[in-house]
C-alpha cells in the first residue's frame, strides 16, 4: 500500500481523474445532444446554468475532499496519503476559478457594474465570493518555494484559511438552493465533523511541530499539516 501511494503514477493517475470532470464538461460544451451519456450530463435547457452547477460541485468537493485527508490518514495509518492533499486543494481552486469566470462571462457578460451590485446585494453571491478570495492567497502559496519563504508557522496559520473558505462554500450553497438543502447540510456536516477534529489535533499538538523560526524541509513542505 504505501508504494503505492508514494509511487508518482498514482499521483499522476489522481491528477488525471481530477481532470475528469473538466473533460466531461469540455466534452459536453462541444458535443450537446451526443446519445450515450445519462440525463443528468445533459445542458439541458440552460447551458450556463448546467456550467455553474457543475464547476460549483465540484468545487465543493475539492474543498471537502483535501481537509479528509489528514483523518482518513490517522484512521487508515497512511501517512503518504497527505501527497495528494496540495493537488486536491489546487483542483478545489482550479474548479471555483471556472465557477467564478462562468458567472463573470457567460452569466454576467463581464458586466462588472451588474457584478458587483450582485456580489453586494445577493448573500449567496457574497459568501462565495468570499469563499473564493479566500482560496486566492492559498493557491498562491502552494508552492514548495512560498512554504519554505514563508516558515512553517505562518504557512500553516495561513493555510487554515481553508476551513473557512470550505465553511464559506457550504453556507453559499445553502443560501442559494430553493428548497431540497440536504446536499448543503450534508457538506456543512462533514466539514463540521473535519474541523472539530482538527480542533481536537490542535489542542493536543499545540506548539509541537515547527518549532519558532524552524523553516520546513523540501518533504515537509510537500506535506506540511495545516
Ligand atoms: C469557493 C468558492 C465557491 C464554491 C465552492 C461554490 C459552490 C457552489 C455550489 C456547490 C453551487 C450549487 C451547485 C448545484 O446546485 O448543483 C453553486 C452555485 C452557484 N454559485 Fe457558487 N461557489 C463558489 C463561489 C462562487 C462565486 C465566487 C460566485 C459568483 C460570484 C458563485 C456563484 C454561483 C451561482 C450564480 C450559482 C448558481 C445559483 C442558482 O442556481 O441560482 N459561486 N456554487
Amino acid at each position: 500500500m504505501n508504494s503505492f501511494l508514494t509511487s508518482k503514477w498514482t499521483k499522476a493517475v489522481v491528477f488525471v481523474l481530477c481532470c475528469v470532470p473538466f473533460g466531461v464538461l469540455f466534452w459536453r460544451a462541444f458535443h450537446n445532444g451526443l446519445a450515450g451519456f445519462p440525463d443528468n450530463m445533459d445542458f439541458g435547457a440552460n447551458p450556463i446554468e448546467f456550467i455553474t452547477h457543475r464547476t460549483g460541485d465540484w468545487a465543493i468537493r475539492f474543498l471537502v475532499i483535501p481537509l479528509a485527508i489528514p483523518p482518513l490518514r490517522q484512521l487508515l495509518r497512511q501517512r503518504q496519503l497527505i501527497r495528494f492533499r496540495r493537488m486536491l486543494g489546487l483542483f478545489a481552486f482550479f474548479y471555483a476559478c471556472l465557477h467564478f469566470a462562468t458567472w463573470i462571462g457567460l452569466d454576467k457578460q463581464f458586466d462588472w457594474t451588474e457584478m458587483w451590485k450582485d456580489v453586494l446585494k445577493r448573500r449567496f453571491i457574497t459568501v462565495g465570493f468570499t469563499a473564493f478570495v479566500l482560496m486566492i492567497p492559498l493557491a498562491v502559496t502552494s508552492t514548495a518555494g512560498m512554504i519554505r519563504r514563508l516558515g512553517g508557522k505562518r504557512w500553516r496559520a495561513l493555510h487554515r484559511l481553508i476551513y473557512a473558505s470550505a465553511i464559506l462554500a457550504a453556507i453559499h450553497y445553502y443560501w442559494l438552493v430553493k428548497s431540497d438543502v440536504r446536499k448543503p447540510l450534508m457538506y456543512a456536516t462533514f466539514i463540521t465533523i473535519l474541523l472539530a477534529w482538527r480542533l481536537v489535533v490542535w489542542a493536543r499538538d499545540r506548539g509541537q511541530h515547527f518549532p519558532q523560526g524552524t523553516a520546513p524541509t523540501r518533504r515537509q513542505a510537500e506535506v506540511p499539516s495545516t
